[in-house]
């Protein structure tokens, strides 16, 4: 399979790095509604305001993004070769794993959206206040190894 976008290869890694920036900016803005949703409870038309602003961000930005980028994330992985044994691909498999990890992220977050709206916080403000930062680091690592590809 390796090889089989052809010409269309550099199309699709530029829609592909299109979506990844949706998909960052969704990913940067939910964990940051989710601080000020916990602040606001107690407040129902602050609540309201949070619930709708989250259902937004998923609907319009988070999941259709995250589709996106792992439709073409993956038509570029085969077309590398990952799934033909080719040498050289170690950085693609830690970048699969990081990504992954971001992906279980994106849906912790938005089940913890989904419990803050029945007015559950179960997590602390300092912890859900650096829960915030793992957007940043996935995406610090997951840059580094496509483009230094150290592996
Ligand atoms: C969802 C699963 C994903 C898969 C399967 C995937 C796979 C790939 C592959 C195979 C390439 C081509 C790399 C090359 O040939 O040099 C690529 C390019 C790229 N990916 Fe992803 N990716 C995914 C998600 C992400 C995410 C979440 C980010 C950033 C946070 C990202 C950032 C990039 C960048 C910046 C490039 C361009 C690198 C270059 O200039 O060649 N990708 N991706």
């Amino acid at each position: 399979m390796a090889g089989f976008l052809g010409a269309t290869y550099d199309w699709v890694k530029a829609a592909h790095v299109i979506f990844v920036i949706f998909w960052m900016a969704g990913l940067f803005m939910l964990p940051r509604y989710l601080v000020y949703h916990q602040e606001g409870l107690g407040d129902p038309a602050e609540e309201a305001r949070w619930i709708d602003r989250e259902a937004k961000l998923r609907r319009i930005i988070l999941t259709p993004a995250m589709i996106v980028v792992w439709v073409l994330g993956l038509a570029l992985a085969f077309n590398a070769g990952i799934a033909d044994g080719v040498p050289g691909l170690g950085w693609l498999h830690a970048k699969l794993a990081l990504v992954l990890l971001l992906s279980a992220y994106h849906g912790w977050a938005v089940g913890y959206a989904k419990k803050l709206a029945r007015g559950q916080a179960t997590v602390a403000n300092r912890t859900l206040r650096m829960l915030n930062e793992v957007p940043a680091i996935g995406a610090v690592l997951i840059v580094v190894l496509v483009i230094v590809k150290p592996f």
